[in-house]
């Protein structure tokens, strides 16, 4: 009977926290999104182009690359402090300079990233404001 209590009290609990937490982050998430992208088509879309593909040899995809799904606080540096290190991006060299774009707001770097992160074929996690908070506090 004890054990069938903490049964019903365990899934209660459970029960609680998805309906209590889960809509509310993934209503955030979305959101960003949809913020990102606006972001994204003023800022980025010029070089990176509306489906992330880039042009070649000048400004690389954001599709499935390992700076795109890899290590945030590397990718937010990239938008922080801009990219002319001609080095390959999974492969290719592209010749022109990504300027910094440190102008932007903590939560319109987050919002971009995280829309980037979840559109043309990506899916990784989201990007917040205190991360990007973190990355400006970091030297390159
Ligand atoms: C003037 C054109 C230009 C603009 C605007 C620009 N980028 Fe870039 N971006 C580049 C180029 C060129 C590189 C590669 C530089 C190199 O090879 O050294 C790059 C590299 C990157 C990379 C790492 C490589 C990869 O493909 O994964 C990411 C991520 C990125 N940019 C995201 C963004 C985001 C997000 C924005 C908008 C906030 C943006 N860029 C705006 C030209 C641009």
């Amino acid at each position: 009977m004890i054990k069938y209590l903490f049964f019903v009290m365990a899934i209660a609990i459970v029960a609680v926290a998805i309906t209590a937490f889960t809509p509310a982050q993934i209503n955030d998430v979305k959101a960003s999104v949809k913020r990102g992208e606006k972001v994204y088509t003023k800022v980025c879309l010029p070089c990176h182009m509306a489906d992330g593909g880039g042009v070649p040899n000048m400004n690389p995809p954001l599709i499935q690359t390992s700076y795109v799904l890899g290590d945030k606080t590397k990718l937010i540096g990239i938008v922080l402090h801009g990219m002319n290190e001609r080095v390959p991006i999974d492969g290719d060299y592209y010749s022109n300079n990504m300027a910094p774009h440190n102008d932007l707001t903590d939560q319109q770097i987050a919002d971009v990233l995280t829309y980037v992160r979840n559109s043309f074929g990506n899916k990784a996690s989201a990007v917040t404001p205190t991360e990007v908070k973190q990355a400006r506090l970091k030297k390159q």
